[in-house]
Order: structure tokens, then C-alpha cells, then sequence
């Protein structure tokens, strides 16, 4: 079986941006999978006004397909709007990766989830109005 991880993937999980927590984050989440028990952990700073992510930071206890991503979307997420934030799609984080191996996808997935959650949980507690993308896509 030919080793499925192209070089960027393998890049980020050798050297996560933006791993570890933030104290009292604005919002943050942690997403489980059924399938194999891991768990990502997304932890988001946002400025009150302009609904910016100044900060972000991840943790995993994934596999490099989980890793990689949470990197990934880390660095996509960072600077942009919740707005902004919440469109990026599983695809895309995929794409920045060179690609991922399909069987793996549904850990990269569990990524996109985390961030999308910690959106949420940030929208919750602010009082606005929750209006969630489908991951998959
Ligand atoms: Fe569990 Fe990939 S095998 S996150
Ligand atoms: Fe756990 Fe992929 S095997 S999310």
C-alpha cells in the first residue's frame, strides 16, 4: 500500500500551527468521533466589533490526517470573520493539504466540526443568531 500522505500534509503534522489552548477563550468546542474515539478540541478569540478571529489555537488527540487539518483551518480561520470563518468548507482545508487520502476524510471533517462548534458555542453565548453550514461539503 503506496503511503498516503502527500509532503503539506505531512509537513503539518509534523509542525501544527496554532496547537494548544487559550485561557478563557471567547468561544471554544470539542468534537468527538464515534468511529474511532478521538477527540479535537478549538479554541477561538473574537474582537466584539468586527466579529474578527484574532486567536485561535487547537489541540487533537486525533490521527495526521486530524492534525494536519486542525492546523490547516487554524491558519484559514485566522484573521477572518465568523462569517467568513464558518464557510470554510472540509474541501477546501483538503485542498490547502495537496489532499487527503479518502479514507481519512472523516477525520479531517471532525476538524472542520470543531471549528464550526466553537462558532457556535461563541454565537450562543453572545446571543446571535446561529445559522450553521453543513461540514461536508
Ligand atoms: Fe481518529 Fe483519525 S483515526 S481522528
Ligand atoms: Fe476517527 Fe476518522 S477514524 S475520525
Amino acid at each position: 500500500m503506496p503511503f498516503p500522505y502527500n509532503e503539506i500534509v505531512l509537513e503539518h503534522f509534523k509542525n501544527p500551527r496554532n496547537v494548544g489552548s487559550i485561557e478563557n477563550p471567547d468561544g471554544k468546542a470539542t468534537e468527538g468521533s464515534p468511529a474511532c474515539g478521538d477527540m479535537v478540541s478549538v479554541y477561538i478569540n473574537v474582537e466584539p466589533e468586527t466579529k474578527i478571529i484574532t486567536d485561535i489555537k487547537f489541540e487533537s488527540y486525533g490521527c495526521a490526517s486530524n492534525i494536519a487539518t486542525g492546523s490547516i483551518i487554524t491558519e484559514l480561520a485566522k484573521g477572518k470573520t465568523l462569517e467568513e470563518a464558518k464557510h470554510i468548507t472540509w474541501k477546501e482545508a483538503s485542498e490547502a493539504l495537496g489532499g487527503l487520502p479518502p479514507i481519512k476524510a472523516h477525520c479531517s471533517v471532525l476538524a472542520v466540526e470543531g471549528l464550526r462548534s466553537a462558532i457556535q458555542n461563541y454565537e450562543e453565548k453572545h446571543g446571535l443568531e446561529i445559522n450553521r453550514e453543513p461540514t461536508t461539503e
